[in-house]
């Protein structure tokens, strides 16, 4: 009985296998009789597809990931990314269907796609009539034919989806639509559309919901319309030409009358992208791996478009538009924002904060009396939200203009016309049409909340607080938390002064040894900096040797600094003298590039050094953000940390090997200038020590292979942690991506060596456009991170390349010797950086 039962199922088994293997036999000439079949399915066995005589078009179905389902569609068979053309449009949340759909070819239905388990999941609407065969041509359309075998009662180029191949053509009332996403094949928000009264226009789709029925907004139109002689028909002819047919038999040419290849040799396609733009590609019949190269796009520019100057095309609400070199749109919330559905990096963005909003709840924001503003700026390089200000100032500076937007609770962001004319604009919200473009000619500040902080707002001093920073930080810091500290501060220094009124004088001024004079440095008390500190409670940063603190030191009687104050980790006791020979060496130093010190504290165990704070935070901060900074501004910091280590090596009265160069060491002034900040402390702190591998201060990434090897260490190591600062710096990524597992120097090399430096600046067009200054960086950079220190240039020959004023000569490979340093674990093996 078991036996037999088993026997059963084999045989069924066999037999459904028969049919799959039957059903998906080869088509001959494209032609494919009525009751063939196919299966969708994850193992190559049983899925196959049906092809046009020259194979050019396959018809079958295609696995899209990650949604992890099938699509009934045609595609390029002969190409290697297998492009598809159509698909039917199936009802289901993704607009895929699941392993195991089939579709059958009836002689009553036509097409008719079924889920696993029988249900009709999509079917070819047919006129009345009988289907004979179905026939798929070398042009891409699939064609049902009726009994006389030549009628076509149904065609996929009848019925388009988001592409158009040529020959294909759209009468009026026809439309494309595009696809959700890239991955999501349910209708999306935009259509291609020839109208009744013969004009040719893309909509986009006025709701979030996509119900067909809202109502559409134009944002292209051909300009056919009736009475004058309206267009009756898109056509996209064999020779790759597309066209809007008048009445009159004029051609209105979508994109000008040039075709750039010739469609012997070339496949053409237009396709409607999921995120707008209409385009039309070409790519080499033969095999080969050159992609599909644009040949023109509607719009020009998808991020200078709004349809009826109310609808965002590309990006949603205060997000920003970024034009990537194939026309494609990037959409990018900016910094404290973030996206109002996750999985829609083209939907809105929310503020990450509460918002002013001139409620009376928002009575306690502001406090004008007391000069506090619990709001600040965040900037964003060349870039602009048009159309909706409500408030316009000429002749303004960029601080009138923050400032009127700063005590204007309407005031959501202000636009300064900074490379243009001046012009301050205010806007509300939300944003819209946001775009950031390298030719940019104005600078967006998004009023933000200050990150809260843990103490109340207390008092406040001094009018001008701006004017009375002296420069700078080491990180970030909020003033409400640095008023506190002033307070503490102030508090403090009433009760000394009680009990040793001596002590009086004020701590600016305070105990200056003859030793300090002559270098212009204050030297101060343990106390007066645990005074300045509020007893080191606001940290501003770790780095690689100690703790970094916000700091006020009060100058004169009502005007205060703010600083940073660097509590040094384990000094060795007893090296007094050399400490203060060393903070000499770092006091003398005076260069645009670096970071200037104040004074220091040198008492018995503590040792402290004041800096100058600076407002802008570390570069790290600065390369790694989204939307990187632009490619004019990178530059320039990456000349000027040059000329700082130059200063470094060769320019003061004592060579400084920094040891520790990265961009978390490099702080940004208020102009954006770049100041090297740490130097001399290597130094400090490995005095009388041997550089053993445990003593190495360098930072993993970033340090040179000498580090690791009984060689000597020169000024070549600061050589090498800048070359890869400088790959950074071109490239906006960190040297060691540990989520991508990017070694950044291998990839670099790896690009330059194929000429494939685009893949480094991937989407940044500023840099696409000065791509000879991204190669010549790239070249000096690997140049810095050759494995043998001596190949590496001195820092003089590193600015003279980067100045334009030395040659750049094609690097060798800067790992050479790579296998012996490969470490166990090979995706963070690296040549000679190999990893602390
Ligand atoms: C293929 O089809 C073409 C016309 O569509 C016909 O001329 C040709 O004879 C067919 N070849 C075969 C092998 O059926
Ligand atoms: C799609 O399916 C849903 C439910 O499965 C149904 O409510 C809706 O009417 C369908 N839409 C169309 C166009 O068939
Ligand atoms: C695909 O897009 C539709 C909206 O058109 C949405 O309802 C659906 O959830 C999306 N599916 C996935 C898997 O994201
Ligand atoms: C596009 O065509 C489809 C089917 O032909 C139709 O249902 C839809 O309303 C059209 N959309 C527009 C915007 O014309
Ligand atoms: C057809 O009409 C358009 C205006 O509608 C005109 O510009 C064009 O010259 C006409 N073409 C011919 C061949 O008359
Ligand atoms: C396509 O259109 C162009 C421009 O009107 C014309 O020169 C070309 O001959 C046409 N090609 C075909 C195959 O009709
Ligand atoms: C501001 O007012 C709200 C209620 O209106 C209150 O919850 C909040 O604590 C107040 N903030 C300050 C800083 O006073
Ligand atoms: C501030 O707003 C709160 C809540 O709306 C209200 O209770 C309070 O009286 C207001 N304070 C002032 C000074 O207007
Ligand atoms: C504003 O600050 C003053 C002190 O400068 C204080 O008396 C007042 O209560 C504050 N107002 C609010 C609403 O916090």
């Amino acid at each position: 009985m078991r036996l037999l039962l088993f026997s059963i199922i084999h045989l069924c088994l066999l037999l459904q296998l028969q049919t799959l293997i039957v059903s998906s036999q080869i088509i001959v000439n494209g032609s494919v009789p009525v009751g063939r079949s196919l299966i969708a399915s994850e193992s190559q066995q049983f899925s196959s597809s049906w092809l046009s005589p020259s194979g050019h078009f396959a018809f079958g179905f295609r696995k899209i990931q990650p949604n992890d389902g099938f699509t009934l569609s045609i595609w390029f068979d002969k190409i290697p990314d297998k492009t598809i053309v159509w698909h039917a449009q199936v009802n289901t949340t993704t607009g895929l269907v699941p392993d195991g759909s089939k579709v059958t070819l009836t002689a009553g239905r036509g097409l008719v796609l079924t889920h696993p388990r029988g249900q009709q999941l999509w079917r070819s609407l047919l006129p009345p009539g009988t289907v004979s065969r179905g026939r798929i041509t070398d042009d891409g359309n699939f064609a049902l034919l009726g009994e006389d075998s030549e009628t076509e009662l149904w065609s996929s180029f009848a019925n388009p989806t988001d592409t158009l191949l040529p020959t294909q053509s759209i009468e009026v009332g026809g439309n494309l639509s595009s696809h959700r996403t890239e991955t999501n094949f349910t209708k999306g928000r935009f259509r291609l559309r020839l109208g009744d009264d013969g004009d040719l226009q893309l909509l986009v789709l006025n709701s979030k919901s996509l119900a067909e029925t809202d109502e559409y907004f134009s944002y292209y139109a051909s300009d056919t319309k009736a009475p004058l002689s309206p267009g009756i028909r898109l056509v996209f002819n064999q020779s790759g030409y597309m066209y809007v047919l008048q009445s009159n038999d004029s051609r209105s040419y979508i994109k000008g009358n040039e075709v750039p290849v010739s469609s012997g040799d070339y496949y053409h396609r237009a396709v409607l992208h999921f995120d707008g733009l209409f385009a039309q590609y070409y790519h080499p019949k033969g095999q080969g791996n050159s992609g599909w190269t644009l040949a023109w796009s509607e719009p020009e520019n998808i991020c200078d478009r709004s349809a009826a100057d109310v609808l965002n095309i590309a990006c949603g609400f205060n997000s920003i538009c970024n034009l990537g070199n194939n026309k494609r749109p990037k959409c990018q919330c900016p910094e404290r924002f973030s996206l109002v559905d996750s999985s829609d990096e083209y939907g809105d963005c929310k503020p990450d904060f509460k918002m002013e909003t001139c409620g009376p709840e928002d009575n306690n924001t502001t406090n004008e009396s007391a000069d506090v503003n619990l709001y600040e700026f965040i900037r964003l390089d060349r870039t602009n939200f048009p159309k909706t200000d409500y408030a316009r100032y000429a002749n303004y500076d960029e601080e009138l203009c923050k400032a009127s937007c700063l005590s204007d609770c309407f005031c959501a962001a202000a636009i300064f016309g900074s490379r243009r004319d001046q012009v301050c604009w205010k806007k509300k919200f939300p944003l819209s049409f946001g775009q950031r473009s390298s030719n940019g000619d104005s600078d967006t500040f998004i009023k933000v909340l200050k990150r809260p902080t843990k103490v109340p707002i207390t008092e406040k001093k001094g009018k001008n607080r701006d004017w009375l920073i002296i420069g700078c930080s080491v990180l970030l810091g909020t003033s409400a938390f640095g008023n506190f500290i002033f307070v503490a501060l102030y508090r403090k220094k009433k009760k000394s002064m009680k009990k040793k009124p001596n002590q009086s004088r004020e701590i600016g001024a305070a105990t200056a040894t003859a030793n300090a004079m002559e270098l212009n440095l204050r030297v101060f008390t343990h106390k007066e900096l645990v005074a300045a500190t509020g007893d080191f409670m606001e940290e501003l940063g770790r780095g690689t040797f100690g703790i970094v603190y916000k700091g006020f030191l009060k100058v004169t009687r009502d005007s205060e600094v703010t600083v940073a104050v660097k509590k040094l980790d384990s000094v060795a006791q007893d090296n007094e003298k050399e400490f203060k020979n060393e903070v000499k060496v770092i006091g003398q130093t005076h260069h645009k590039n670096l970071v200037r010190l104040i004074g220091f504290c040198n008492e018995g165990q503590s040792r402290l050094i004041v800096y100058e704070y600076l407002p802008h935070g570390t570069l790290a901060d600065y390369l790694f953000r989204r939307p990187r900074p632009s490619w004019e501004d990178r530059r320039r910091i990456a000349v000027g940390i040059a000329r700082g280590i130059l200063y470094l090596h060769e320019e003061c009265s004592e060579q400084i090997i920094h040891c520790d160069i990265k961009p978390h060491n490099i702080l940004l002034d208020e102009n954006y200038c770049p100041r090297i900040s740490d130097f001399g402390l290597a130094k400090l702190l490995m005095m009388n020590q041997t550089h053993t591998l445990t003593n190495i201060r360098g930072t993993k990434g970033y340090v040179a292979a000498e580090w690791f090897r009984n060689s000597p260490i020169t000024s070549k190591v600061d050589v090498y942690s800048y070359g890869v600062m400088l790959l950074e710096t071109v490239c906006c990524k960190k040297a060691v991506d540990f989520e991508d597992n990017v070694i950044l120097i291998d990839w670099a090399y790896d690009c330059f060596r194929q000429g494939r430096l685009d893949d480094l600046i991937e989407d940044d067009l500023e840099a696409i456009d000065d791509i000879e200054t991204v190669e010549k960086y790239v070249k000096i950079a690997i140049w810095c991170i050759q494995e043998e220190p001596g190949m590496r240039p001195k820092m003089r020959i590193v600015t003279q390349m980067l100045e334009g004023v030395a040659q750049v000569h094609d690097p060798p490979n800067p790992s050479p010797y790579s296998s012996t340093f490969t470490c166990d674990d090979q995706s963070l093996s690296s040549g000679p950086m190999s990893l602390v």
